[in-house]
């Protein structure tokens, strides 16, 4: 039990992590490059932040937080996702007054009570993006264009980018209603779970699992039938711009999405090789959050991706991070007087900022040549007691084979030489 990670939880171990750090470094900049800064918010918040936030009758709030008393009896939650955590941080910190619109991105860690499966975990990592302060559809198409070139960046192929709008408090309670009629007659049929949404939250029944249930909400009448008049010009606004943007998408109804502040534009990129847990990323646009938690009418849009998906997505489609760089070099010692030296060179060499190894295992030459191979060192330095007579290194080069003597003092300017050389070679331009 002790040796054991609790259940839905991950170890990210040193031969995965090169993967993550691509996928995070990428993220990184491409929000660079759209002009996001990062926002860091704190793991757990006040629970009731995400019960106004997130909605009371979602499966997020209802089943799945992590929440707890402190020792002072405060009722708090570990994060379930980031975008009410970012909107608290905005208005606590009077962010607002700053010049609008404001463009954040964040890479956290979140955590839900929910079954684990393939890509559906306890704890789980999002990247996520929020524009505060721009209620127009470009600052929609920007968010999408910044997931889109992210993803597309990355190489991942078999995604799909599905749009739909979910209305807004004036043309969603007469939807409902409809929704609701339409529901009614089929009440038995429905799952548990379902028949209470039906009162609550009745379009979260079209996003439920439960075969019988999508029979039943198969021809249940979509919100894009309902929208009213500004909702259906945004969302025609937004095709265009993302039209515009020349990005390929697919309108899709049935989109509702799990969190209850989602006003007007909801989408998903959704990847043809995850099974069941198939969107990557999720987002839209929540104009009523920020004053729901107690900021000034502020409109808001963003997205999140989930880094899990991210990785099995691009693992099934074959899209690969490149390999992990290996040692400058190893220092290959023989002898007391010649691991001395070699233990000042290599504090030489790392101080000029080179990645050197050796070995501290008092291995033979051969075992230390095999070392040298399995950190796919580029130069071994070999120093036995001929080299420290004559106040050289043999220097090898691991890929060639060849071998030649350096000055030890001229160690560190021959391998930054042979890096420039080779690093103007790869380039193309030749030595
Ligand atoms: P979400 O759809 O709940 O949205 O989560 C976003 C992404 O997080 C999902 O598409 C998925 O890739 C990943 N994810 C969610 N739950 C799990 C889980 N249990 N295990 C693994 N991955 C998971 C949000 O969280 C919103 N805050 C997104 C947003 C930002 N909307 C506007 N701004």
């Amino acid at each position: 039990m002790i040796a054991t990670a609790p259940k839905g939880t991950k170890d990210v171990l040193p031969g995965q992590i090169h993967a993550w750090r691509h996928v995070e470094e990428s993220y990184r900049e491409a929000c660079r490059r759209f002009g996001f800064q990062e926002i860091r918010t704190p793991v757990f918040e006040h629970t009731e932040l995400f019960s106004r936030g997130v909605g009371g009758a979602t499966d997020i709030v209802e089943k799945q937080m992590y929440t707890f008393d402190d020792r002072a009896g405060r009722s708090l939650t570990l994060r379930p996702e980031g975008t009410a955590s970012v909107a608290r941080a905005f208005v606590e910190n009077r962010l607002y007054a700053e010049m609008q619109p404001s463009k954040y991105f964040y890479g956290i860690s979140c955590f839900r009570y929910e079954k684990p499966q393939l890509g559906r975990l306890r704890e789980f990592h999002q990247l996520g993006a929020e524009i505060f302060g721009a209620g127009g559809m470009l600052a929609d198409a920007e968010v999408i264009c910044l997931a889109a070139d992210f993803l597309g960046g990355l190489g991942i192929g078999g995604l799909d980018l599905r749009v739909n709008s979910v209305g807004c408090p004036s043309c969603r309670p007469a939807y409902r209603e409809l929704l609701r009629d339409f529901l009614r007659p089929s009440y038995d049929g429905l799952c548990e779970t379902c028949r209470k949404r039906l009162d609550s939250n009745p379009m979260r029944i079209l996003d439920c699992k439960s075969p019988r249930c999508r029979e039943i909400a198969a021809d249940a009448p979509r919100m894009l039938g309902s929208l009213c008049g500004p909702c259906a010009s945004a969302f025609d606004e937004l095709k265009g711009h993302l039209v515009a943007a020349g990005l390929a998408f697919t309108v899709d109804a049935g989109i509702v999405r799990g969190l209850d502040y989602y006003t007007k534009t909801a989408f998903e990129f959704v990847s043809d090789g995850l099974g069941a847990q198939d969107t990557v990323c999720g987002g839209g646009r929540y104009d009523g959050l920020i004053e729901d938690i107690g900021g000034p009418g502020t409109p808001g849009v963003g997205f999140a991706l989930g880094v899990e998906r991210l990785l099995l997505a691009m693992e099934s489609s074959g899209a690969k991070a490149p390999e992990p760089e290996g040692a400058d070099a190893f220092i290959a010692a023989m002898g007391d007087g010649a691991r001395a030296a070699a233990l000042g060179l290599m504090r030489r060499l790392r101080g000029e900022g080179l990645r050197v190894e050796m070995d501290c295992l008092g291995r033979n030459i051969k075992g230390q040549m095999k070392l040298a191979d399995r950190l796919n060192a580029r130069y071994a330095l070999i120093i036995g007691d001929d080299e420290l007579r004559d106040g050289v290194v043999t220097i090898k080069d691991m890929r060639s084979g060849e071998q030649r003597p350096v000055g030890m003092r001229d160690a560190a300017s021959f391998l930054r030489r042979r890096d420039v050389a080779e690093q103007r070679e790869e380039n193309g331009k030749g030595i």
